[in-house]
């Protein structure tokens, strides 16, 4: 993500958070915004968008987490059942794999090309090229940045997200680590991932009020996002650089009290670095509901993660799909929130929950993967 981007991203992350409490859902037209000016998102022009039995794109990541690899399925057998035509590739080589997948879509006449970006920033001329094709370009999960070429955005709350990592963070640190002060570090996605950003800010507003008054130190002195990041969401990057800190912050009985980490694969590496190195075990956060981590969660080893059902996401996106198909305009209860740094994208946002050991069961129980890790 670009600086600028990144920097009006952030300045909206603060007044998303007051938006946010006042927020209702909104089902707001988009597509008329469209620069395209086609008929296919012009219900008064009486033109259906496509013909029903089109292609669609769904350009995914890699699989950095077990949502990614759900993704993938969820998209292949809803789109299949709604009558289109499925394309979805994941770009395990990476950034310049993903930009010849979406050529290649353009190419093979997808109607609505889904993005799951490796970086966001780097498809700027495939997502150009797709748009003056007339189609249309949903940004799923993570946000497309510096391009106008983008035409919804739907994803879990990512700033919530963090919200809810740093609040449990201090909860769990106040049931099981006493009084204050207390010794935490911080970890942070991958700078390519434009979640990345959110994930932090969301956290950093419930924490650093706690940084400011010292019931939070953090001995590293690690404390901005680019100290953080934890580059390709790669497991042996986490475990290495919580290593360094360790051995050189955490001598002798230095207690490490907590740690916020953005998904539990990153968490699970965190604490394998800890436990090695001897320490207590620490209060730690996560993301996506990882079964190894929902394992760890209820023998008390995680503190928390998050619930974002990726049937959900995969299912609202599919029906966005549909919408565009009939010639309809997106579904989008979010306009303010998510400026990509060219244009603040119209958004469908659906609502992450946090989950700890006393609520698993409640929040898994129609989770046929999850639910029976809670009995
Ligand atoms: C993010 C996603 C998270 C997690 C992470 C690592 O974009 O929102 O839920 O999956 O990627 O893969």
């Amino acid at each position: 993500m670009g600086a600028q981007s990144k920097g009006v991203v952030m300045r909206k992350w603060k007044s998303a958070l007051v938006a946010l409490t006042a927020v209702g859902a909104l089902a707001l037209s988009a597509c008329s915004g469209s620069s395209r000016g086609d008929t296919a998102s012009d219900p008064s022009s009486g033109a259906a968008g496509f013909p029903a039995g089109s292609t669609i794109g769904v350009a995914l990541p890699q699989k950095t987490s077990e949502n990614w690899v759900l993704a993938e399925g969820l998209f292949n057998d809803g789109l299949t059942a709604a009558g289109f035509k499925p394309l979805v590739q994941f770009a395990n080589g990476g950034v310049t794999e993903q930009q010849n997948q979406i050529q290649a879509m353009i190419e093979q006449g997808a109607k609505v090309i889904v993005v799951g970006a490796i970086d966001g920033s780097q498809l700027g001329s495939q997502l150009k090229a797709a748009q003056d094709a007339g189609i249309k370009v949903i940004a799923y999960d993570r946000l497309l940045e510096n391009t106008a070429n983008v035409d919804l955005y739907v994803a879990f709350d990512n700033f919530k997200v963090g919200v809810l990592q740093g609040q449990a963070l201090l909860d769990g640190l106040a049931k099981q680590k006493g009084s204050g002060p207390y010794n935490i570090e911080l970890i942070a996605g991958s700078s390519d991932d434009a979640n990345s950003t959110p994930f932090f800010q969301g956290a950093m507003s419930v924490l650093q009020p706690k940084i400011d008054d010292g019931t939070l130190k953090i001995p590293s002195g690690q404390t901005k996002f680019e100290q953080a990041t934890t580059q390709g969401w790669k497991a042996e990057n986490a475990q290495k650089r919580m290593d360094t800190i360790l051995s050189g912050f955490y001598a002798g009985s230095t207690k490490l009290d907590g740690i916020l980490s953005p998904n539990d694969t990153l968490a699970r590496a965190a604490l394998t670095s800890v436990h090695q190195a001897g320490k207590p075990n620490p209060v730690i956060t996560g993301q996506d509901s990882e079964v190894e981590s929902v394992k760890l969660i209820m023998a008390g080893t995680q503190y928390s993660t998050i619930y974002k059902d990726t049937r959900e996401l995969v299912a609202k996106t599919i029906d966005q799909v549909k919408l565009a198909q009939q010639g309809q305009p997106f579904e989008v209860n979010d306009t303010k929130t998510y400026n990509n740094g060219v244009k603040v994208v119209p958004a469908f946002l659906l609502d992450p929950k946090i989950v700890t050991k006393d609520n698993a069961a409640q929040v898994y129980a129609n989770d046929p993967n999850l639910a029976p890790l809670t009995k």
